[in-house]
């Protein structure tokens, strides 16, 4: 909190000449700073800007769409508490790390192998669970407007990873959830919360071990240069909620909203395009690299996966809701990918 406050009056201090310089006006547009983690060039920066491109065609310049990338204003637990206080307008933080602030449910999407695949998924972020989590939003003072895929995660380390054997004992970077820290104890892995802008650096210094994430976050974060290994396991849903300021939302002139919201709506798809081909492209760049070496499981291998993690579903029951839970088997048709 205390680095957001700091942030916050360099932000201020940082906007008072160009205030006193432009006076408010009817004319001055809105400004939207919309901050992420992710690198200029990986798929959540392209959807931003094609949102940002949308938002100022479709308001005539009445807003202004500010895109701030790469943790360079806030990391990951910081750009929350800077959305709630008003300093940003819009973020698209992974649903994974709503845990802290007090909102759990959205942890269900990090159950292992709870989605067989993308089809599978959109039942849920197209459908009424999806819209039911985001109002959950409201009583943190934020509004979600949309789920945007990042795509489904790979383990890697510098040590081969043919099952949870060889997890045993390593430490691995997860984001801020407790049902990812039940998974990776449920692999024997010693699970290491850490922000995504720390994770290149820890990997490569030795502070962890290995980690789990999407080819497309590996390969924009470069850590395939520091992992020796990846198991292409699949296990589990990387996803994004965008999502801003409620108070700012239903302030804004109803046709400046429904004007973004358009926007969002038309951004979506697109942006679920672009993580997809990303995920696609990423690997064969790392495989060119040879950085890494990339194992497709066995059947036996992706059993052993399956088998030692499903059972977080029924251990994380009480902290994600055991409704929803089943709401989503409902939606999906199963309980794992192979029932
Ligand atoms: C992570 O922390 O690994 C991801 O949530 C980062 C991101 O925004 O894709």
């Amino acid at each position: 909190m205390r680095a957001v406050l700091i942030a916050l009056v360099g932000l201020s201090l940082a906007a008072a000449p160009a205030c006193a310089e432009q006076a408010p006006t009817a004319a001055a547009p809105i400004v939207i700073k919309f901050s992420h983690v992710a690198a200029p060039q990986a798929h959540k920066s392209r959807a931003a800007e094609h949102f940002k491109t949308l938002a100022e065609q479709y308001t005539n310049g009445r807003v202004r769409v500010e895109l701030y990338p790469n943790s360079q204003l806030y990391k990951d637990k910081e750009e929350l508490e800077a959305l709630q206080l008003g300093a940003v307008q819009m973020l698209a933080p992974s649903v994974s790390k709503f845990g802290p602030l007090g909102i759990k449910a959205f942890e269900v999407f990090d159950l292992p192998y709870i989605f067989a695949g993308y089809d599978e998924l959109a039942k849920v972020t197209e459908g009424e669970i999806g819209r039911d989590l985001l109002d959950r939003l409201k009583s943190k003072g934020l509004i979600g407007l949309a789920y945007w895929n990042n795509g489904f995660k790979i383990l890697s380390a510098n040590s081969p990873l043919y099952g949870p054997d060889d997890v045993l004992g390593l430490k691995m970077r997860i984001q801020s959830s407790k049902v990812l820290e039940a998974q990776m104890w449920s692999i024997g892995g010693m699970p290491q919360v850490m922000a995504f802008s720390e994770a290149y650096q820890a990997l490569s210094s030795g502070v962890v071990d290995g980690t789990e994430n999407t080819p497309a976050n590996m390969y924009t974060q470069k850590m395939y240069e520091v992992q020796k290994h990846a198991t292409m396991t699949y296990h589990g849903y990387l996803g994004y909620a965008v999502i801003s300021n409620a108070k700012f939302w239903s302030g804004l002139p109803s046709d400046i909203r429904a004007s973004l919201e358009r926007a969002i709506a038309e951004t979506t798809p697109v942006a679920n395009r672009f993580a997809r081909e990303e995920n696609e492209e990423a690997l064969e760049e790392m495989r060119k690299a040879g950085t890494t070496v990339f194992h497709e499981p066995t059947p036996d291998e992706r059993a052993a996966w399956m088998a030692a993690m499903l059972p977080v579903h029924d251990e994380m029951a009480s902290r994600v809701g055991r409704d929803l839970i089943d709401r989503i088997y409902a939606a999906t048709g199963h309980k794992s990918p192979t029932q």
